[in-house]
């Protein structure tokens, strides 16, 4: 069978009659006006600084705007993420801030909450645009552009090698929208800008920092002749550091090391030589999450993508930009 968006749709009402109530949810379900709200922050997983600094930005923005936050932590499992979402609906949420741990698994939970008349909010990772869309299935995916984030690095490390460099490639978790993305936009950079760099090899060490030294350690020991890691995240390119040490090479010498976040131990490991470069991946979505909400009650027109800004550390600013990190 074809899973595509309509089969989705259908799956998720699940009856010829349903079929036929279709059409009246056919845009996102409205948000009725007023002064607070109960919602719902479905977290991916709390195992990092990053997830950690976003979670603390949803919940002081609630309590300062007098909401209660139903929060849920998926623990890493795409499949409680879609639970924890069928939870917040049983709870009556009038609104739902999801960020979807992978692309495809989440579609029902969006599609469930739609259903049941709850607008929901993707923040900083999205879903399959060919199974769901903004401003029809959910309001808007408000984040980073990872494409140009993965681009960024890409051009960094271009100008500083001289294009010239083997690189080892630490992706994210499989299947979620920033390692889709952080891969595309830093591949294609090197493809079209430096014939003369290569990627060796590339590999999911899952947005987490034992798993990234693990598979740096695997990787360095198949490709010694390897001389940059581009990991997907700070967590991973933390751990590549532990791995390059443990092979007996230095890091920022022997091995160039570029990642993705801004992490605080991140920034501190380019002013220590560790890390050559960081493209920052704002974490702190709670004040634009709630504008946001809150003026889809009041009527306005939310466009489909909210993009976030992000700075570029590097050994010319990491000192002076630390106290800001997260
Ligand atoms: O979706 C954003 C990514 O998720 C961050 O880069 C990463 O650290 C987090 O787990």
């Amino acid at each position: 069978m074809i899973i595509d968006r309509r089969t989705l749709l259908v799956g998720t009402v699940g009856s010829a009659a349903a079929l036929a109530i279709w059409p009246a949810f056919a845009a996102v379900p409205p948000l009725k006006k007023k002064d607070t709200y109960k919602v719902g922050f479905a977290q991916t997983e709390s195992n990092n600084p990053w997830r950690l600094a976003q979670t603390a930005s949803m919940q002081d923005e609630a309590k300062k705007r007098g909401c209660q936050l139903v929060y849920t932590d998926a623990a890493s499992s795409a499949a409680k993420q879609v639970a924890d979402v069928n939870s917040m609906i049983a709870q009556g949420v009038d609104f739902i801030f999801l960020a979807p741990r992978e692309e495809k698994p989440l579609i029902p939970a969006v599609m469930a909450a739609k259903k049941a008349g709850i607008p929901v909010l993707l923040i900083d990772r999205s879903v399959d645009p060919s199974l769901a869309k903004a401003g029809e299935d959910y309001l808007a995916f408000v984040g980073s552009n990872f494409i140009q984030e993965g681009q960024r690095v890409a051009e960094w490390l271009i100008k500083t090698t001289g294009g010239k460099g083997k690189i080892l490639e630490l992706e994210g978790t499989i299947g979620a929208s920033p390692a889709n993305d952080r891969k595309k936009g830093f591949d294609d950079a090197i493809k079209a800008g430096a014939p003369d760099m290569v990627i060796l090899a590339s590999q999911s060490g899952d947005f987490a920092r034992d798993k990234g030294r693990q598979v740096a350690e695997t990787l360095l020991q198949a490709h010694s002749d390897a001389t940059i890691i581009y990991a997907h995240n700070d967590e991973m390119a933390l751990g590549a550091i532990a791995a390059v040490e443990a092979a007996g090479k230095v890091p920022g010498k022997d091995i160039l090391i570029v990642s993705i976040d801004g992490e605080k131990d991140g920034v501190q490991a380019i002013v220590d030589g560790k890390i050559g470069a960081i493209c920052e991946c704002s974490p702190h979505f709670g004040p634009k999450a709630f504008e946001i909400m809150y003026s889809y009650a009041a009527g306005d027109k939310i466009p489909p993508v909210i993009i976030n800004p992000d700075r570029f550390y590097d050994a010319s600013n990491a000192k002076e930009m630390l106290a800001s990190a997260f």
